[in-house]
């Protein structure tokens, strides 16, 4: 079996469904239940024995060394994470306790387990990080997309804490060999992505009436990625990647934030026009600008492609739009997630 862990967010909880639709090998699943934490996202696995939900921190080594004793997981895979830029540059500590000291309890507990397994089950084992393009900070318009040997330069909270945590991983396998692998992945969408993030807060605010906020000059770059396609980057990293290896994982696809959200509302125009007749363009709003806003991100995934054979399988095209569609037909999964603590992030980031 696995442990993986941040299994009831947003890429973690579609790892783990893909994962149990893919395979017949168990997980235990450890997730702290943030705001971002949905035990809803895993509800279609309730009853199968597959999977064990355990509510904990990955920084209690008392609760990861029982289950790390207790299951003897081969590998565990590291989602638990915070994840939003904007809430990192209100309240900076959470990303840091998390994602530095909460990734450094991890590692140790870890390291103590795997140290005391029998050889075989020692040189067979893995820890794969999940990190972010973000660590390498920003390009500009011409600039080369990101390769596993640029310099890393964050420049948020988020990004610098997640930057904090590859060189920890990093550190662990070069100090005291334990077999890790680390992933440096571009924006994923897709179905299960709280809508604190751009391409689902935009969906649901055009259903809802309200304001489709675009920071700054929408001009910003990112390269996006289907959720579905980084989890089998991820299976793949996994089986076949080069122990202390890191590989950047991208879609291809760089688009202007601004073009994002107008593709949106051309789907929303066709899927579920407007009670009024008018386009979701008229909701479009300029407001101000996220500050340190890198300007873009763009991933060369050429190394995951030439090594290991992994390739993305959609579009934008074809993934924005299963993604408009899920959420057209998840109205229940969206009215649990918009609850009150939502509504109070909302009212503090956008206002009125
Ligand atoms: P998310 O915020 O949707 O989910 C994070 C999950 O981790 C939640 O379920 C939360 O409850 C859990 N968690 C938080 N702190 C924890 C702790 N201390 N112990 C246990 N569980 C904890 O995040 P996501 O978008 O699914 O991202 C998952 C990982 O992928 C993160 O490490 C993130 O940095 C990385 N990543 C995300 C993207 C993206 O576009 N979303 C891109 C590249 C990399
Ligand atoms: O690049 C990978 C990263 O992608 C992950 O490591 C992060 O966990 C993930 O949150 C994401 O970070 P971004 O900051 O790029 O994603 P977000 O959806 O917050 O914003 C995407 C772009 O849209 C960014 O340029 C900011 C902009 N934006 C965002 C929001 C929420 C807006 O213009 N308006 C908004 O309301």
């Amino acid at each position: 079996m696995i442990l993986v862990t941040g299994g009831a967010g947003f890429i973690g909880g579609n790892f783990v469904l893909d994962w149990l639709a893919e395979s017949n090998e168990a997980v235990i699943n450890l997730d702290k239940l943030t705001y971002a934490g949905n035990a809803d996202t895993l509800k279609s696995l309730a009853g199968d024995a597959r999977h064990a939900f355990v509510h904990g921190d990955i920084g209690d080594r008392e609760l990861v060394a029982r289950l790390l004793e207790e299951h003897r997981p081969r590998a565990v895979v590291n989602f638990a994470a915070e994840s939003h830029v904007d809430r990192s540059i209100h309240g900076p500590g959470d990303f840091i306790q998390t994602n530095v000291v909460g990734t450094f309890n991890l590692l140790e507990s870890v390291r103590a387990y795997w140290s005391a397994l029998p050889e075989a089950e020692r040189a067979a084992f893995r820890f794969l990080h999940v990190s972010t393009d973000e660590v390498y900070g920003t390009l500009s318009a011409d600039d080369h997309p990101f390769r596993e040997t640029n310099a890393y330069e964050p420049n948020s909270p988020y990004s610098a804490s997640k930057a904090a945590s590859d060189h920890l991983v990093r550190a662990w396998h070069h100090t005291y060999g334990l077999p890790v692998l680390t992933t440096n992945c571009s924006n994923n969408y897709g179905p299960y992505h709280f809508p604190e993030k751009l391409i689902p807060l935009v969906i649901l605010n055009a259903l809802a009436g309200k304001p489709l906020p675009i920071y700054g000059d929408g001009q910003q770059i990112r390269d996006w990625l289907y959720v579905k396609d980084h989890c089998s980057a991820i299976r793949r990293v996994l089986q076949a990647g080069r122990l202390g290896e890191t590989y950047n994982v991208g879609g291809w696809n760089e688009k202007a934030n601004l073009d994002v959200v107008q593709h949106i509302c051309s789907i929303l125009d066709e899927l579920r026009p407007r009670e009024d007749g008018q386009s979701y363009f008229s909701q479009i709003t300029y407001v101000t600008d996220r500050p340190g806003h890198d300007r873009r991100y763009a991933i060369d995934a050429t190394k995951l492609a030439d090594e290991l054979g992994w390739k993305p399988t959609e579009t934008f095209e074809s993934g924005i739009r299963k993604t408009v569609q899920w959420y057209l037909d998840s109205q229940e999964w969206v009215q649990n997630v918009t609850s009150g603590a939502y509504r109070d992030w909302v009212n503090q980031q956008y206002g009125n």
